[in-house]
């Protein structure tokens, strides 16, 4: 039982945004100044933080893993729910501290808090001295020395082509065998509960060869994964004429040079068979049989899917402007089962406690979670969002208690479901990817299936980067254990 609690710790996403957040790695190379990065969100915002440090190296900063060492302290912030903001807010606080020994130190305020508070954030927390939002970056060495100065700055521009396509992000955090690639950025979805259209601005992709190239470059210094993020991968569109007007003049044939997203996931899948591929997150409205037929004749495209449904309820999903139902739903998950088999995995977010759900519409979410089973999902209660449609148009009527009641249910659903998922891998021998050690044992190694769920096998002759064949011997809800069958077997 204390296992089974400690699961559903991890899985439950509105603990974990409490506590997680990624700080930079120490990077020497002899430069004059140092910044520290903290970040906290989605993995794009820790993605960005790999596109801000590569800015900042162009101009005479090393990173830093100690905060007191740093010259210039960076917090790139989430805004998706309340407690993500009040974090940074706490954080701020804790460096006050450091900043009254150090006035001369830098503090700059990136990512989605920046762009939903822009300059208020200056009057609210004094110690601020940049603000600066996630199309903005390649202006803070600027800002940063305006602030060396004594003139703090703002900026928060939405640029409609920013793709930061040219720069090579520096690696923080990396393990050195997986790495993330954005594809694209922004979101023109308007979930009513959300703020990222608001905070990232519109969607726009980004060349696919810049892409295939990052995905090159990091096969060739030794990386096995990548995984492709944008928040709706499959509206991923790229076209010359589209993305640089200045070449419409020629008469081209315009449908041969569209790229869609499952053209580009399969121009990144040629880029070597034994460096898999992954990519999130998916939208149900959008995602294509033809993404699922890509999928399936590569086997270095991981069987995952992350497909958030964030209600079970087809009255709820309209309100929350998702623009598909529960039918549309279960039928996609209907084409990957036909498509892809049973053993790929499929994850989800859910939303417990909208604006007038009732206590049969949540009953909907958790049977729907019964018929998808799950492997794993992101569980949160509703958090209205200053701006949204939702905040606008609806009252935040369910009370905190029962959000939470429903959450714990759906959190309690998920652990059942996982369990179940899991027992299913019992004595099935299944290709791992080796790429850190296990939190609980030095002993130990953790590596991936296809399906994206943690394997973990005794260290004794592994590396991190190897491919492992094991066979399922033990499981807990959140984790397999494997034994070692062989070691990098030949893939195709
Ligand atoms: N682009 C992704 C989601 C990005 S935000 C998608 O469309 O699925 C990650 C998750 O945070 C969402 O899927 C949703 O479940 C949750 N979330 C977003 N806004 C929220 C809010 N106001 N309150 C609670 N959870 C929220
Ligand atoms: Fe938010 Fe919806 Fe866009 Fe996801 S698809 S980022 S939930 S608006
Ligand atoms: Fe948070 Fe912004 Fe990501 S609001 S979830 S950091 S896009």
């Amino acid at each position: 039982m204390d296992n089974l609690i400690k699961d559903i710790d991890i899985i439950s996403g509105e603990e974990a945004q409490a506590v997680d957040y990624k700080t930079t790695v120490e990077e020497n190379t002899g430069k004059s100044k140092k910044i520290y990065i903290e970040s906290y969100g989605c993995q794009m915002n820790f993605s960005d933080s790999e596109i801000v440090a590569s800015i900042m190296k162009e101009n005479g900063f090393d990173t830093t893993s100690d905060f007191s060492q740093a010259d210039v302290i960076f917090l790139n912030t989430c805004s998706i729910r309340e407690k993500a903001e009040q974090t940074v807010r706490k954080r701020l606080s804790d460096f006050n501290r450091i900043k009254r020994s150090k006035p001369e130190m830098t503090i700059g305020v990136l990512g989605c808090m920046a762009e939903r508070l822009k300059d208020k954030l200056l009057e609210e927390e004094k110690i601020v001295d940049v603000v600066v939002g996630p199309d903005a970056y390649r202006d803070l060495p600027n800002l940063v020395n305006a602030a060396e100065d004594g003139r703090k700055g703002v900026n928060t521009f939405l640029s409609r082509e920013e793709t930061y396509a040219d720069i090579a992000p520096v690696r923080l955090n990396s393990n050195g065998i997986t790495a993330f690639i954005s594809i694209m950025r922004g979101c023109d979805n308007m979930c009513s509960f959300c703020v990222v259209p608001f905070t990232r601005g519109r969607e726009r992709s980004r060349d696919p060869h810049s892409i295939v190239a990052e995905a090159k470059d990091l096969f060739a210094r030794g990386f096995k994964e990548v995984t492709l993020l944008g928040q709706n991968v499959d509206s991923y569109k790229w076209s010359p004429e589209e993305n640089n007007k200045a070449r419409l003049n020629k008469k081209e044939d315009e449908t041969s040079s569209i790229v869609n997203f499952a053209n580009l996931l399969e121009m990144v899948a040629q880029v070597s068979p034994i460096l898999r591929v992954r990519f999130s997150t998916s939208h149900p409205k959008d995602i294509t049989d033809e993404v699922l037929y890509t999928m399936k004749k590569y086997d270095n495209i991981c069987k995952y899917i992350h497909l958030p449904v964030q209600s079970g309820n087809s009255r709820v999903l309209d309100l929350m402007n998702r623009t598909y139902d529960r039918e549309w739903y279960l039928d996609r998950v209907r084409a990957i089962r036909e498509i892809l088999g049973e053993e790929c995995g499929i994850s989800s977010d859910m939303i417990a406690g909208f604006c007038t759900e009732t206590e049969e519409e949540h009953q909907d979410t958790l049977t729907l979670m019964d018929i998808v089973k799950y492997d794993f999902s992101y569980m949160f209660f509703y958090s209205e969002r200053p701006g949204t449609l939702a905040a606008k148009k609806f009252e935040d009527d369910i009370p905190l208690e029962v959000k939470k009641r429903r959450l714990a249910e759906i959190i309690e659903k998920q652990s059942q479901l996982s369990y179940e998922r899991n027992q299913l891998d019992l004595g099935q021998e299944q290709i791992i990817l080796i790429e850190g050690t296990s939190k609980k044992s030095q002993d130990e190694l953790k590596g991936r299936n296809s399906a994206n769920k943690v394997v973990i096998v005794p260290a004794a002759g592994l590396k991190l980067g190897d491919y492992v064949k094991v066979k399922i011997t033990e499981c807990t809800p959140a984790t397999l254990f494997g034994e070692i069958l062989e070691i990098n077997p030949a893939m195709a």
